[in-house]
């Protein structure tokens, strides 16, 4: 594998340990504040970023390249609310879809063909994640100012999750 392109998958890797992180810090702030659904969500959440990096760095590894973990900076800890976490969260998979494009990008330039089906199947994946952090997003948005609403929505999320992998391929 070229060798810048292999930085970049290293930084692919860190960026998914990163996501992990956030999202452990999340579900530590959500649990801590009693949202126990949310914080159940989330760690699911952390657990699915672990296995992103886990399968770029068995990916580097299986072309011959090396492995190579980074220093990584805090996650966000403190939150106004549950809304702003999930838009946080938001933000967060949209830099993770716009840095796994790019990884893309530099796949076709550096001619590396083999790189694109697993890069394809994680840009398809950054769609759905989005969605569905999005539309959580919404639904705060929508109930903010009833706290039992708010309740009630994140008592609902981890059964959310169940029923997208019982519905969809993964
Ligand atoms: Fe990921
Ligand atoms: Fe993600």
């Amino acid at each position: 594998m070229d060798e810048k392109l292999q930085a970049r998958f290293n930084d692919q890797i860190a960026l998914e340990h990163a996501s992990e992180r956030a999202y452990l810090q999340m579900a530590a702030w959500a649990e801590a504040h009693d949202y126990t659904g949310t914080a159940a969500w989330l760690r699911d959440q952390a657990h699915e970023e672990a296995e992103h990096a886990q399968i770029f760095m068995d990916f580097v590894l299986d072309r011959d390249g090396e492995v190579r973990l980074t220093a990584l900076e805090a996650p966000q800890a403190e939150f106004d609310d549950l809304v702003a976490l999930f838009s946080a969260a938001l933000e967060h998979e949209k830099k993770v879809t716009t840095s796994i494009g790019e990884l893309y990008a530099a796949s076709q330039e550096a001619r590396d063909y083999s790189s694109l089906p697993l890069l394809t199947r994680f840009l398809d994946e950054q769609v759905e994640e989005e969605a569905s952090v999005s539309t959580i997003v919404g639904e705060l948005a929508m109930v903010a100012d009833d706290p039992s609403a708010v309740l009630m929505l994140d008592r609902e999320l981890p059964g959310r999750r169940d029923a997208q992998d019982n519905g969809s391929s993964g």
